[in-house]
């Protein structure tokens, strides 16, 4: 059988193994993702970054470009509605030196959609073409496609607008294995993966959807034979999920993760975003992260709530001390 953790080569960026981290707009921040890779993620992805706003100079936009201090392979992924907003945000794109480029051609969201971008261009493989063109021309970096099985499961396109990807150019293709009205559930369809890679042998394929534990991880890289796989919700709370994949893939034991253990990410989390956004708005801002950490932790109903109104890194020191 194939060796299920493994470099993988996209264009000239070679990953150091094929469990990656998938782009999360509202949580993949630059401190996230370095807990992630910290944590044995071999590859992060920004959170969705529009072109329109890079061209424009939008410094908010540009900010969601800037490297995670222990990424060395910045992937930076972006959204727009067609390959000539793609061209003109090559430049302002290119000051933030990154790696690798991935282009969002699966994000549901009405705001996104009603621009023709995101998933909208499912309905429009040939637009997707043309941008992987344009961004490569431009940028000469390796370009990867993030795509859904289908605007609805009365359109399944996948096998097309993979073409359209990778004859224009495409270094790789992510597939979250549903279609953009199933949103995030129920369940993906993963034998879509195993039939996208039977297709496309020779190209790099990543799988998204339902990857929730190391046991989800190492079941989608065996069942569908793809080159590498994303978590996503399953990394939120749980960034250890990484390194336990690939425990599990290398025939170790599931590592068991403490409380203790648990406590100190968050406070490492919480710091980080303090560092990025103040004490006040990082205090907020972690409330969404730490109800995920304690999930599964018995008694935390109490920290929960004591959190859920902390506004200083001493008021989540008091609320974690309930815990030890
Ligand atoms: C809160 C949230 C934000 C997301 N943002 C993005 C995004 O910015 N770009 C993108 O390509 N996918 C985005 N996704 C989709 C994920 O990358 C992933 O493909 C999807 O959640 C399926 O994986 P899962 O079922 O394991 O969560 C987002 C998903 C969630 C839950």
């Amino acid at each position: 059988m194939k060796e299920l953790l493994h470099k993988v080569r996209i264009g000239n960026v070679e990953t150091e193994g094929s469990i990656f981290l998938a782009p999360m707009a509202g949580y993949t921040d630059r401190i996230f993702r370095s807990i992630c890779l910290e944590e044995g993620a071999d590859m992060s992805v920004t959170e969705m970054v529009s072109c329109e706003g890079v061209a424009r100079g939008s410094i908010k936009t540009i900010d969601l470009m800037t490297r995670g201090t222990n990424e060395k392979i910045l992937n930076v992924q972006l959204f727009a509605p067609d390959a000539e907003t793609a061209r003109r945000s090559a430049e302002g794109v290119m000051k933030a030196s990154p790696q690798i480029l991935d282009f969002n051609c699966g994000c549901p969201v009405p705001k996104v959609v009603k621009t023709g971008a995101g998933s909208a261009l499912l309905k429009n493989p040939q637009e997707i073409g043309k941008i992987v063109k344009a961004l490569k021309e431009e940028t000469g970096l390796p370009v990867t496609v993030k795509i859904r099985t289908g605007w609805d499961k009365e359109s399944i396109n996948y096998l097309e607008t993979a073409a359209m990807a990778f004859s224009n150019g495409a270094d790789a293709l992510t597939m979250h294995a549903r279609t953009k009205s199933q949103l995030y559930s129920p369940y993906a369809n993963w034998e879509t993966l195993t039939n996208l890679k039977e297709n496309f042998p020779d190209r790099v394929i990543i799988g998204s959807g339902d990857l929730f534990s190391a046991e989800d991880g190492v079941r989608m890289l065996k069942e569908t034979g793809i080159d590498a796989i994303m978590y996503a919700r399953g990394a939120i709370g749980n960034p250890f999920v990484f390194k336990q994949t690939k425990a599990l893939l290398k025939g170790e034991a599931l590592p068991e993760i403490s409380t203790e253990e648990k406590i100190e990410k968050i406070m490492v989390h919480l710091d980080g975003l303090t560092q990025m956004l103040g004490e006040n708005t990082a205090c907020r801002e972690m409330r969404k992260h730490v109800c995920a950490y304690l999930k599964g932790i018995k008694n935390s109903a109490k920290v929960r709530h004591m959190v859920s109104t902390a506004l200083t890194i001493d008021e989540y020191k008091e609320a974690l001390k309930q815990l030890t």
